[in-house]
Order: structure tokens, then C-alpha cells, then sequence
């Protein structure tokens, strides 16, 4: 196998040790601007290399992890239960072990996401992209994943449009489907549907959001949204606070991040909500594990306070019926007020979006867009790395990816929004 970048390297480094930025350079005996500066992009103009020994050293920290080699190969995550293949329907099929592989992965297709590389692996492969519900950065970010590893995207979008209208089974709709593609990313009202659709076909399904179930490529970009913001911050996942705010009963996002989160080792969660929009019991069920604490409260001012991530969702009107929610007023709203009033200075905020952006609106607020706290766009622009980093695990090439790269040859903007910092290459 080839050998990974230095940022890919230490990056890996710095999750399987379990160690922040700082304890690592330290370990290495070196400054933590310095150990910063070899963290960067190598063509970010403050990167620098790390002389061998250090790399030698790293390597050797990491094989002491794994005397024999005994990285996991294939697939990252378990078959899901009662389904073959390499279906990806639920996060209860992520061991901590598999997510740092699968995020060792998306750091090395950081610079395709970044417009920099070009890889043609999946060249001749075909996705299908059926959303049968509401979606824009979901469909459109697996699409261009898969487009960006090489591979071609057939779309269908809501029910009016596909057999579904006319009675067709999610069965057969599958069956059909799988003799056209290679890969199905999924997307239904239903709980449980997306399992159904697995079910009857070897093509490897991506769940993309079964109705107020789960959304696992949500959380595990939300995870790996979470550690880089912490790799900066110095912080670790092990011990750390995280607030949820808003609809907890609906939002499928915060059922896979909550259970993706409870990996890790004495986590505080917080959970505010008003009481009929409540975490659902079988996600605090599975949860309460590994010492966490997990808190339950209903008004933001007083909950936020210790939080290092503040994790808001929509009010998931189409979900719910039209009456009014009780408990559920503007004190529910995350803006720049009830930040300076709430939140640590250092907190991490962040939204699956989208939001809901209208003025009357309970939701994030948009007088929060230049502080640099809000991690929004990184984390949905995470979103192309961890996606293409799913659909190289399930169609194997994985092994293939790194040297495969070359240069991109067009023109790309260094940061793609106007209000972005240029730091998220830290
Ligand atoms: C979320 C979803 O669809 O669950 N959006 C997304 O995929 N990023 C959240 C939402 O719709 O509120």
C-alpha cells in the first residue's frame, strides 16, 4: 500500500491515539505551532515536513496500536442484521475501530473534495439515486461523490415521477433497479423502508434518510465534522459535552449521531427539547452505555451553558401534525443573542440543514453567519469526503483510491463561499 500524506498520517495518528494536537506534539518533542504547521495541506503555503524521523516515529506509534497488522480490511462497517452484502442502512453497524478507518479514508479524498485531485476509480460504475422525500444537499452530495470517484448518477425524485405511484412494491422497485446499477442511495418516508429495499437486492443500499429513523452518512459526517473542529480546539471526543436542541423526536440526524456519539467514552449529552418533541427512548436505550451522562431538559438558556457542541435541527413540520407544540417557542430559536448569553465562547455550532430561514421561524438563525463557531458549511462540505469514502469501501476500491490521484486541471476557487474563513484546511 502506498504511504499516506503527512496530514492523512498524523491525522489517523491523533484519532487511533486518542490524543489532541498539542499531547501528540509533545510526544514528537515539538512546539504546537510547529506540529500545526505539518498538519496543513502539503500545498497550503504554511505547511512544512516533518523530517523522517518523526514520520518513522508516528508509524511506529501506530504499529505498536496494531502488532500485526491487524488493520481491519474490507468493509468498516458489519453486515446489517438479517441482510447480506455490504448494505449501509444503520450506524449500529459502526464499531469505533471502523469509523477511523472510514474517516483515514476521507481525509485522503480531502483533495478531490477540494477540486485539487482527480480519480477515475469507479469509471464505468453507476449510481441510483432515489429520493422518494425532500432533498438537497443529500442527493446532490452522493451524487457528486460518486461522480467524483469516476462513476455516473441516474436520479429519481418524489413518487409523482416513479413506479411507486402507480402500486409498485419497494421490493420489485429494488430488484428492477439493481439490474441497471451498481450502487443505490435510498431515501423514503418510512422508518424501516430503506432496510426493506436492501432486502431484496446484493447491489450495496446507502440509507439516505428512512422518514424520522436514521441518517448515517448524516452522523458520520456530523462526527468527522465534530473531530476536526475539536483537533483545532484541542479537544477530544472522549468527555465532551453535546447539546441537542430542537425536534429530538423527529430528527433522524440526531438518532444516528446520538448512538454514533455513545462509541466513544463519557460523553455528556444534553437533550432540550419541549416534551413532545422528546428524544425517543430506544436512542437514550442504546445510548446509556460507556459512562455517559445524559441529561433531558426543556428550556436552551439554562442547558447550553457547558456545551462543546451545540448540535440545533428543524422543526420537522411535515412530520407533525398542524397543531401547536407546547413548550415549543422562540426561546428554541439559536441566534446571537442567546449564544453570547448561553454558550462557551469556544462552543462548536452546528445543523444538519437545511434551516428554516423564514422570519417567524423556531430554528437557527442567520444573524450567526460570519462567527467563525459556526461550523454549517464545513460540515456539509464534509459531506463529498465521508460519502465518497462510503461508496469506495462498499465497491472496493478503496485500496485503490490513493494512488490513483492526479492533478485537476481546471480552475477552482481556494474557498468556495465568500464568507468562509480559509481555515478549514486546518
Ligand atoms: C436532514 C434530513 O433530511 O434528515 N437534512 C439532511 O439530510 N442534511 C435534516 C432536516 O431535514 O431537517
Amino acid at each position: 500500500m502506498q504511504s499516506p500524506t503527512q496530514q492523512v498520517l498524523f491525522r489517523d495518528a491523533m484519532r487511533r491515539l486518542n490524543v489532541t494536537r498539542e499531547q501528540l506534539g509533545a510526544q514528537l518533542g515539538v512546539t504546537t505551532e510547529q506540529f500545526r504547521a505539518w498538519l496543513l495541506p502539503d500545498d497550503s503555503a504554511e505547511f512544512s515536513t516533518a523530517p523522517e524521523s518523526v514520520v518513522n516515529r508516528v508509524n511506529q506509534l501506530l504499529n505498536n496500536l496494531y502488532p500485526s497488522d491487524g488493520k481491519i480490511l474490507g468493509l468498516p462497517w458489519a453486515e446489517p442484521i438479517g441482510l447480506g452484502s455490504r448494505h449501509l442502512i444503520s450506524v449500529v453497524q459502526f464499531e469505533r475501530e471502523g469509523i477511523e478507518e472510514l474517516f483515514r479514508l476521507a481525509d485522503i479524498l480531502q483533495p478531490i473534495a477540494r477540486r485539487r485531485k482527480v480519480t477515475r476509480v469507479l469509471e464505468g460504475a453507476v449510481l441510483a439515486n432515489l429520493f422518494f422525500e425532500a432533498s438537497t444537499r443529500t442527493r446532490v452530495s452522493f451524487g457528486s461523490a460518486f461522480c467524483r470517484l469516476g462513476g455516473a448518477v441516474c436520479d429519481t425524485t418524489g413518487f409523482t415521477f416513479s413506479s411507486m405511484a402507480k402500486g409498485e412494491s419497494i421490493s420489485d422497485t429494488s430488484r428492477v433497479v439493481s439490474g441497471y446499477v451498481d450502487a443505490i442511495v435510498v431515501r423514503h418516508p418510512e422508518q424501516g423502508s430503506v432496510a426493506e429495499f436492501a432486502r431484496a437486492t446484493n447491489v450495496p443500499v446507502i440509507n439516505g434518510g428512512d422518514g424520522p429513523g436514521e441518517h448515517p452518512s448524516q452522523a458520520l459526517l456530523d462526527l468527522y465534522t465534530i473531530q476536526r473542529e475539536f483537533s483545532r480546539l484541542g479537544k477530544l471526543l472522549d468527555g465532551c459535552h453535546v447539546a441537542m436542541v430542537g425536534d429530538l423526536k423527529f430528527g433522524r440526524t440526531v438518532h444516528s449521531l446520538m448512538q454514533l456519539l455513545s462509541l466513544y467514552r463519557g460523553l455528556k449529552f444534553t437533550l432540550i427539547s419541549p416534551p413532545a418533541l422528546a428524544m425517543p427512548e430506544a436512542v437514550i436505550d442504546m445510548a446509556s452505555c460507556n459512562g455517559h451522562v445524559i441529561e433531558i431538559a426543556a428550556d436552551p438558556i439554562q442547558a447550553l451553558h457547558s456545551a462543546d457542541v451545540a448540535y440545533v435541527t428543524r422543526i420537522q413540520k411535515e412530520r407533525l401534525p398542524g397543531e401547536p407544540i407546547e413548550g415549543l417557542d422562540r426561546r428554541f430559536v439559536m441566534n446571537r443573542a442567546l449564544v453570547a448569553s448561553a454558550c462557551r465562547p469556544d462552543v462548536v455550532l452546528m445543523h444538519p440543514l437545511p434551516r428554516d430561514s423564514r422570519s417567524d421561524a423556531i430554528d437557527l438563525a442567520t444573524d450567526l453567519d460570519l462567527d467563525p463557531r459556526l461550523a454549517i458549511f464545513r460540515q456539509t462540505d464534509n459531506g463529498i469526503p465521508i460519502r465518497m469514502a462510503i461508496f469506495a469501501f462498499a465497491l472496493g476500491v478503496d485500496q485503490l483510491v490513493q494512488r490513483s490521484m492526479t492533478d485537476a486541471p481546471w480552475w477552482s476557487p481556494r474557498v468556495v463561499g465568500p464568507n468562509d474563513q480559509g481555515s478549514a484546511d486546518d
